[in-house]
């Protein structure tokens, strides 16, 4: 549906949802939408994804957790959040009257505590979905990342998929030699989405008392340095998967926004760039519209995956 005659529509589809337009809100980097309700009306994004949320509580990594980078930032904030039931009762009041669609980021530290979450969510009056970080470490592996193994993330996955019949996106971490398996295991097992992607584990020192400047010692790194990798990994798991890619990773401006979508994103995430702006999904969401007013194009749809790449290239 148009909100004005004439305008072209934003309308995007992710499986079973329709989104106003293609503008989520990133997880960890919105709260809970609570702190940017006075700021402007959540409504106008495309969707807003929570903050990480786990069965217990959790409290973080050690401060700092914070530090700035050229072009962009480390955080170690450790998934801290307020646990599931405390999210119920105390955020998803607030969350049920935002007027669109809630999705909910969720992690576990074992394959049934995904599962577990993902069940429960899906009873939730007000939750249009949930996206699963996968960029976890699993317990019962010893440690490794859900993330960085085809196998590990086929098997959560398919566990979280038996658990809900709700949309479910599976977020990508960028922390691997090879992304494309890492999207096509998680399409298999049944996923209605990827996104992509999540940080890049970085370091940064303090040369006087040569300690690490975050008190987890590494980082992931966000902002407009990983900008370029993100496009790259969503041309190249859009080309690999039938499923929606939603891109992530340095979106500032609407050029950056539609830069993703060329690159084959359906819709595209804003996290880092709400701390500089708290207005930064907004004027996200009306650049894309004059974009495609300026340049005659009546559905965003068509610029979806369509990158011009010359077939034949120069050595
Ligand atoms: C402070 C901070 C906290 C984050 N917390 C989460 C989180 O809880 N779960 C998650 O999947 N991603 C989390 N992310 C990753 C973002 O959602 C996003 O994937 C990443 O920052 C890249 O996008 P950006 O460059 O626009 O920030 C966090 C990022 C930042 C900067």
């Amino acid at each position: 549906m148009n909100p004005k005659k004439d305008e072209p529509s934003l309308e995007i589809k992710l499986g079973s949802l329709t989104l106003k337009n293609p503008v989520i809100a990133a997880s960890g980097t919105f709260g809970y939408g609570e702190e940017y309700a006075d700021i402007f009306p959540l409504r106008s994004l495309g969707a807003i994804v929570t903050k990480g949320l786990s069965l217990e509580p959790c409290k973080g990594n050690p401060p700092p957790r914070l530090a700035e980078t050229p072009a962009g930032m480390l955080n170690a904030i450790g998934l801290e959040n307020v646990g599931l039931e405390n999210f119920l009762r105390g955020k998803m009041p607030f969350l049920r009257k935002v007027r669109c669609p809630v999705l909910v980021n969720i992690f576990g530290r074992t394959i049934e505590e995904y599962a577990e979450m993902a069940r429960r969510l899906t009873e939730v009056e007000g939750i249009s979905g949930q996206e699963v970080n996968i960029s976890c470490p699993n317990l019962k592996a010893g440690g490794a990342i859900f993330a960085s193994d085809a196998k590990s993330v086929f098997q959560v996955v398919t566990k979280i998929r038996r658990a809900t019949s709700s949309f479910m996106m599976v977020k990508l971490s960028p922390n691997v030699a090879d992304i494309t398996p890492i999207a096509q295991a998680a399409e298999e097992a049944g996923a209605d989405a990827v996104s992509l992607i999540n940080t890049l584990i970085g370091l940064a020192i303090d040369v006087r008392t040569r300690a690490p400047l975050l008190g987890n010692i590494t980082g992931g790194l966000s902002g407009p340095a990983i900008k370029p990798i993100g496009l790259r990994m969503v041309w190249q798991v859009s080309q690999a998967v039938r499923i929606p890619v939603v891109g992530m990773g340095g979106i500032v401006t609407a050029e950056d926004a539609l830069e993703y979508m060329i690159a084959g994103a359906t819709a595209v995430q804003v996290g880092s760039a709400f701390f500089a702006d708290p207005k930064a999904g907004l004027k996200i969401v009306d650049g894309i519209q004059d974009f495609l007013k300026t340049n005659e194009i009546p559905n965003l749809n068509s610029l979806v995956g369509s990158l011009k790449v010359k077939t034949e290239l120069s050595g």
